[in-house]
């Protein structure tokens, strides 16, 4: 039941598109009402489904597997094909709170443009995003409005971040998030919180929440190298660096 449902979504139907109901196929597949609910459950939990209240089972619309690296909203929708806009909610120049002060490597009260946007992949919300910028290293940034594309303007300032950390939490939409993006409050969403950096200094701190009903993480990963740690220096020895020797450390902080 559930690999023919499977087949039906992805093959047949479109988004938006109502599944078959119970009862037709219960009569088809001779089976109970409980395995046809069953199969539909685990394509609901698979995110192949989608159940509206009151309407009915759906085809879902596809997730957008955002994959972790220091890319843009506007460079991951159109990596899948998507178009990006933006709505700002918020774009002003502020004194920096300690937190964010500290995030940006700056002193308390420097000033810092700071963005709030709901993000949108062909005109469907996608996330809220707050982004926090350095005043001093982006003058006039907001003079001509706020660009639609926070990293394209940093590349056309030649401060296109060149490496950064995201760190990913699952969470809960609060009440503004969750009208915002058109989902229930409380309902799950991906907190990705970014530093990022041109040089050896912070260009960006930002922190979004994404549905976690729209994406995946992608997240590529590899072996780690074998960590290289210097043999123990000895007195007719120098100093040299041995992979095959040295001790199994574990890194503490895994990246990807
Ligand atoms: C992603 C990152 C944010 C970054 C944003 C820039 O959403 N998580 O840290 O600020 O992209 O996107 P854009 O250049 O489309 O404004």
């Amino acid at each position: 039941m559930r690999d023919y449902l499977r087949a039906l979504v992805t093959g047949e139907l479109s988004a938006g598109d109502p599944v078959p109901s119970e009862r037709m196929l219960c009569e088809r597949f001779g089976v109970s009402r409980m395995t046809v609910r069953q199969a539909v459950d685990a394509l609901v939990v698979e995110g192949l489904l989608e159940r509206i209240q009151g309407r009915g089972t759906f085809v879902a619309p596809p997730k957008v597997d955002l994959q972790v690296r220091l890319a843009s909203f506007t460079e991951e929708m159109v990596r899948r094909g998507m178009t990006a806009s933006v709505k700002v909610l918020t774009a002003e120049t502020a004194p920096a709170p300690p937190d964010i002060a500290a995030a940006l490597d700056i002193a308390v009260g420097d000033t810092v443009i700071h963005l709030y946007r709901l993000r949108f992949a062909d005109d469907a919300p996608m996330a809220v995003e707050h982004t926090w910028l350095p005043s001093d290293r982006l003058p006039a940034f907001l003079e001509h409005g706020v660009p639609s594309s926070v990293y394209v303007e940093l590349g056309e300032r030649g401060l296109t971040p060149d490496w950064g950390e995201d760190t990913i939490d699952a969470g809960e939409a609060d009440d503004e998030e969750a009208e915002l993006l058109t989902i229930k409050p409380g309902k799950p969403v991906l907190r990705i919180t970014r530093r990022a950096f041109t040089g050896d200094q912070a260009i960006e701190y930002a922190q979004s929440a994404y549905r976690s009903d729209r994406y995946t993480l992608w997240v590529p990963v590899s072996r780690p190298n074998a960590p290289v740690v210097p043999r123990r220096r000895t007195t007719t020895q120098n100093t040299d660096i041995n992979p095959n020797t040295t001790p199994n450390t574990k890194p503490i902080r895994s990246t990807t």
